[in-house]
């Protein structure tokens, strides 16, 4: 028997079907409402506000569990690659090998960038902020794959999508090189995924690349880790920009510029720079724990909190524990970690934590692995972008797929009346 709610306003009712997801998560259907009872619903950043139904991601932020297409985070991370996990979140299956082969030949043919785009990148200034010039350069490609562009039939979108998932590693290796005045390259196609964009952004001109294999297993897991996470802020974006038909790579473009933010996946470049400044302060964690309770300051502590997580994010202990066994293996002392765990354990001795159920999130510990990994900090997020293109593009492709309508929200109008113009020499 399916479930209505029942809205009493105004001395009338009205029932409104109800859905019931396959987690048993409930959402009122309230497509009628304005129509039938002349209201809207109001919801500043959509907190209590579903913008779709997919079968996608599932989490669930009171148990802090995470699965894509039903597989649960943590297997992905141990057991599966970056592309094997791209092709689940894309196509909603896991590749048997002949398919993970295609889809990364597939690829690998895609992965030349038009030579025109190096002078669009030459155009930056070397402080320009990788995440700008990634999402500039994402958009500027859309004038060299025009055809990529009205993407109406499911081949068409496979073709956009390998030619994304081939250029967008180059495209976010050179944003590195430029920045470091080291020549643009393209790696080399007889490596796997993440260890070529490893060597894209690091090889040495005339010096013989080598890198040790825990650095690629753990960019691979990171990149899984950062796959998709449902309807954040920059899922968000793609789904409301690619809902015009604007296109996959002008969605992707956005998606970017949202994930930049220091409130979403900047935070994992501003945890760092907290830490460091910590650090440079004497290590005095409890000041900085003081200052994020204060009303009055606007400092926050990066990398804790979560819209939906009210308890650890799984990627967060992941991460965490990876973060141990990279440095460990690498031989590399950090003493940042360490004050992340020590501020970590007093943030979750703290009432202000506790009450507000703020836990660190994915961005917490993920700066220290990077930078163990010899990344630049200023390249934080766009390696967290380069993990989350999977989920993005899947988002992007449900919704086209379903032909979801055009996002328009609607507003409370809290402006003046109607009044009279008044001439410039009457005012
Ligand atoms: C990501 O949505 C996703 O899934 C995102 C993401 C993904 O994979 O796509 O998981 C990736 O973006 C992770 C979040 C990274 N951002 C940060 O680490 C920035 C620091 N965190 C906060 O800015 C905040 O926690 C947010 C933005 C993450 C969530 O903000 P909300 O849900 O709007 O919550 P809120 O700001 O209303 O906070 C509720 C209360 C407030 O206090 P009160 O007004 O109730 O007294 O908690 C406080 C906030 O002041 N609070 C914090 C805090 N986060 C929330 N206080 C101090 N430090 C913090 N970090």
């Amino acid at each position: 028997m399916s479930k209505i709610a029942t809205l009493e306003f105004d001395g009338k009712k009205y029932e409104f079907p109800v859905t019931v997801g396959t987690e048993d998560e409930i959402g009122i259907d309230i497509k009628k409402l304005r129509g039938e009872a002349g209201l809207i619903t109001l919801d500043p950043g959509y907190k209590n506000t579903g913008s779709c139904e997919s079968a996608i991601t599932f989490l669930d932020g009171e148990k802090g569990i995470l699965r894509y297409r039903g597989y649960a985070i943590e297997d992905l991370a141990e057991k599966a690659d970056f592309l094997e996990v791209a092709y689940l979140l894309i196509f909603g299956e896991l590749p048997n090998k002949e398919k993970l082969e295609k889809f990364t030949h597939d690829i690998k043919e895609q992965s030349q960038v038009d030579e025109e785009m190096k002078k669009i990148l030459d155009g930056f200034p070397k402080s320009a902020h990788p995440m700008g010039v990634l999402s500039s350069l994402t958009s500027a490609l859309i004038a060299f794959n025009p055809s990529s562009v009205d993407v109406s039939s499911e081949q068409d979108m496979y073709n956009a999508i390998v030619k994304i998932l081939g250029k967008f590693p180059v495209l976010a290796a050179w944003t590195l090189r430029k920045k470091h005045s080291l020549p643009l390259n393209y790696g080399d196609d007889t490596l796997g995924y993440v260890e070529n964009l490893h060597k894209m952004m690091f090889e040495k001109p005339g010096k013989t690349y080598k890198v040790d294999k825990a650095v690629i297993d753990a960019l691979d897991k990171l990149l899984i880790l950062h796959a998709d996470h449902e309807q954040n802020c920059s899922t968000s974006t793609v789904r409301m920009v690619g809902s015009s038909h604007a296109g996959l790579f002008a969605s992707i473009s956005a998606g970017i510029s949202a994930l930049w933010g220091p409130l979403h996946g900047g935070a994992n470049q501003a945890v760092i720079e907290m830490l460091e400044r910590i650090k440079e302060d004497g290590g005095d964690t409890h000041k900085f724990m003081e200052k994020a309770k204060d009303k009055e300051d606007p400092f926050r502590l990066m990398g804790f909190g979560h819209r939906v997580y009210k308890n650890f994010d799984p990627r967060a202990k992941i991460i965490k524990k990876s973060a141990d066994e990279v440095l460990g293996k690498l031989g590399v002392e950090d003493p940042v970690l360490d004050i992340a765990k020590g501020l970590e354990k007093k943030a979750l001795e703290d009432d202000y934590f506790v009450k507000r159920k703020l836990y660190p999130n994915v961005d917490f510990y993920s700066g220290i692995i990077y930078r163990a990994l010899g990344i630049p900090v200023e390249m934080f997020t766009v390696m967290f972008a380069l993990g989350r293109l999977p989920g993005w593009i899947a988002q992007w492709r449900e919704m086209r797929l379903k032909k979801e309508p055009i996002g328009r929200p609607r507003q409370i109008y809290i402006g003046e009346n109607l009044r009279d113009f008044k001439p410039l020499g009457s005012r």
